[in-house]
């Protein structure tokens, strides 16, 4: 049985202050979960004010990006030390975002989640199609050529370490969601290729999120394919009321 994981990703938004004030609201929706692992990934400052709030709620706070150097004169760059010494426990690696608006490449997604790992942080690897790769047939050699430039150099050990987050990039703050079904199928293809470069072992024991307008409204649906193990929340994890119908719902 594969453990749910429900991870909100508030990419930039929210000041120390504003994540007090959610986590106030949230922790007084949700009820100290036991069926899934929550993860919440606020911008870098308002980290320390994350790891305090939920310090006693069993909920894992999360960056949205690392540097893979320990440290050095790398302006703007925050490696994976100083991201455990603030409190995370896991980090996103290879967004889409960072793909499309910061230059990530398959490569940098190898060298930050190896980085990630050697300091016993968690990786949640983003892979995903975009639009006219979904509809010139691209989809599989597209998540083929993500896992296999971003995570084939795992060593299986490390590999059982991770997460791995399936975002359609067309579905990506725009209220498009991929049906369950959709979403099931491209899982199950990460999956296979899982299995492929490791063992069936690894494969059906690793954890897939499925990410792109997640929403209280949809959440269901997508839990009940068994492909489909958490989701990866933007939009609606700002918010605490609707953050905590997702945990609630799954
Ligand atoms: P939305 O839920 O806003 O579509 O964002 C998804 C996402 O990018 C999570 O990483």
């Amino acid at each position: 049985m594969r453990r749910p994981v429900i991870a909100g990703n508030w990419k930039m938004y929210k000041t120390a202050n504003e994540t007090r004030a959610f986590f106030r609201a949230f922790l007084s929706e949700v009820s100290r979960p036991t069926h899934c692992d929550i993860l919440v990934a606020p911008p870098f400052p308002a980290l320390p004010v994350a790891v305090e709030c939920t310090r006693d709620f069993g909920i894992g706070i999360a960056a949205q990006n690392l540097y893979w150097e320990p440290e050095g004169a790398f302006t703007g760059e925050v490696s994976a030390r100083m991201l455990v010494d603030a409190g995370c426990r896991a980090v996103i690696v290879g967004h889409s975002e960072r793909r499309q608006f910061f230059g990530e490449t398959d490569e940098s997604v190898e060298r930050k989640t190896k980085a990630a790992l050697d300091s016993g942080l968690t990786p949640i690897v983003c892979v995903g199609e975009l639009l006219s790769e979904r509809e010139s047939h691209l989809t599989e050699a597209v998540l083929k050529g993500q896992f296999e430039g971003g995570l084939a150099a795992l060593t299986p050990a490390e590999f059982s370490r991770i997460l791995i987050a399936y975002e359609p990039v067309w579905a990506i703050g725009t209220g498009r969601t991929a049906t369950p079904e959709i979403a099931a199928e491209a899982h199950r293809y990460i999956r296979s290729l899982a299995a492929a470069r490791f063992t069936s072992e690894h494969a059906s024991a690793l954890r897939i999120l499925y990410g792109g307008s997640v929403k209280p409204e949809n959440i269901k649906g997508l839990m009940l394919q068994k492909e489909i193990d958490g989701a990866l929340v933007g939009g609606a994890s700002l918010e605490p009321k609707s953050f905590a119908a997702i945990v609630n719902n799954w």
